[in-house]
């Protein structure tokens, strides 16, 4: 069952007979859902302990009581085609919001290139319900999106960049972004099928990379994505 389909989680929820006791019922400004009211649903992807002691995790309404491993499941079965890269080569700290981003756009995987390490706090936690995996080089970052057959998309500023506001999408491809400071590698320049340039028009050499991410994932999203499986 898709989380669209849960019957009585909506935002308008109210807890009269039996379903979630919204934080905001018992008084508290608090993140979440308190104690299922009434009878337990039945299913497998619910979790007791949720149930029991409400769920205050950063998830959409349609998940709540849901459990850990039955939500990567159903987002598993509808997980976008594109991929998103950063390197990682001096623990940048906009990894956090790129992961963020990048579950909100429900991308297939993130690729952290460079150290393995990153600082979590912009994720959220969001970090849980996605599949991250680690390239500790370029040259084996590039070999693993040939062996998959996607397109390397570098996003930075460079003269050749073509403009991301009229560029066509591939549907199945890895973005890369740089990090602050150095930008993308020249290893990645050289790899990428096509290096891509938000457009600016103010005085900042760039914008900060969390937000290059966000907006190059939407175009992406705005080309490919349908509009009505969005929750
Ligand atoms: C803050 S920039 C790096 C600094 C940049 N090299 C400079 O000369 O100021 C970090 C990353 O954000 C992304 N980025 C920032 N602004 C961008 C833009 N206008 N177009 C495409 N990517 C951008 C790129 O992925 C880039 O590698």
């Amino acid at each position: 069952m898709s989380p669209l389909e849960q019957p009585g989680q909506g935002s308008s929820e109210t807890s009269s007979t039996a379903g979630p006791l919204r934080a905001e019922e018992s008084g508290d400004r608090v993140i979440g859902v308190g104690p299922w009211v009434g009878e337990w649903p039945e299913g497998d992807h619910w979790d007791e302990e949720l149930l029991a002691e409400g769920d205050r995790r950063n998830v959409v309404d349609g998940y709540r009581y849901w459990s850990h491993e039955a939500i990567v499941a159903d987002l598993d079965r509808r997980r976008h085609s594109f991929h998103v890269a950063i390197e990682n080569w001096q623990h940048d700290f906009n990894i956090g919001t790129v992961v963020r981003t990048a579950n909100a756009f429900l991308a297939r995987e993130i690729h952290i290139i460079g150290k393995k390490r990153w600082n979590r706090r912009g994720a959220m936690v969001t970090d849980r319900y996605q599949h991250i995996r680690h390239h500790p080089t370029v040259e084996g970052f590039v070999e693993w999106a040939e062996a998959e057959g996607l397109p390397v998309l570098g996003v930075d500023l460079f003269p050749e960049s073509k403009p991301l506001e009229a560029y066509e999408m591939p549907r199945d491809c890895v973005m890369v972004f740089g990090q602050e400071g150095p930008g993308l590698s020249e290893e990645v320049r050289q790899a990428a099928q096509d290096t891509l340039s938000i457009a600016q028009y103010g005085s900042t050499r760039s914008i900060n990379a969390g937000t290059a991410a966000g907006i190059a994932m939407h175009s992406w999203i705005r080309q490919h994505a349908e509009p009505s499986r969005a929750n």
